[in-house]
């Protein structure tokens, strides 16, 4: 299972990457934005690269293929990690078959339903991003279309891996884990709150108590 931080931001992701426990990034248009300033996005991936060793999304903004293809290609240029993000729509599905093509890792964004996953992976995408917190939001079985997903693409062996996106909270972590996700990309809160437990912290309280009793040092 493979964690990757859904964040642009460079402390939240030297901060994760010092403990090594993050496997790659994934950025999207929106988390760019909040952190460019005047900056050029460019190097704020190739920054991004030079910290974390693994596959770092960097997402296409034209909405045709033709486009896609070629601003696809630039950011594939910037550094050997990058992963090509692109939306699934008609002209995305045809960026990441050329792409593709070209032998640079996908990663198809904004994933629904199981239909646009199996396109996907027809199309020839690395990875699939199915948001599962989006789905929840509006009433959806955000998870259920994980397994879903999970199951077709066992039945036909598809090579196409699941990084659950869109994740709200731990729990989200643990049932993608459960139900056979290959990845998930996470915002730095939920990673931190994975290692939250009360009774770890009121062990711990407990046990240097107890320690301090002895009055001596390590
Ligand atoms: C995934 O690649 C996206 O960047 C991300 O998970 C979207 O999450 P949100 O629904 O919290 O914006």
């Amino acid at each position: 299972m493979k964690i990757f931080l859904d964040t642009a931001d460079l402390d939240e992701i030297r901060r994760a990457n010092d403990a090594a426990l993050i496997d790659g990034i994934t950025t999207n248009p929106s988390l760019i934005a909040k952190v460019a300033g005047d900056r050029d996005p460019k190097e704020i991936y190739r920054e991004i690269a030079e910290i974390v060793d693994g596959p770092i999304s960097a997402e296409v903004v034209a909405l045709d293929r033709e486009t896609m293809v070629e601003e696809g290609r630039k950011l594939a240029e910037l550094h050997d990690n990058i992963v090509v993000k692109v939306p699934l729509t008609e002209d995305g599905l045809k960026a990441c078959r050329d792409l593709s093509g070209d032998g640079i890792d996908i990663n198809v964004t904004l994933c629904f339903s199981v239909s646009q996953a199996l396109l996907a992976a027809k199309a020839g995408a690395t990875f699939i991003s199915p948001f599962i917190g989006r789905l929840d939001d509006i009433s959806g079985e955000g998870m259920q279309l994980i397994g879903q997903i999970r199951q077709v693409y066992d039945n036909y062996g598809f090579a196409t891996q699941i990084l659950a996106a869109s994740i709200r909270h731990p729990m989200h972590v643990v049932e993608s884990m459960l139900i056979g996700a290959d990845s998930c990309t996470l915002p730095p809160k939920v990673l931190w709150q994975l290692s939250k437990h009360p009774l770890t912290d009121t062990g711990l309280d407990a046990f240097l108590a107890d320690w301090e009793t002895l009055d001596v040092e390590l």
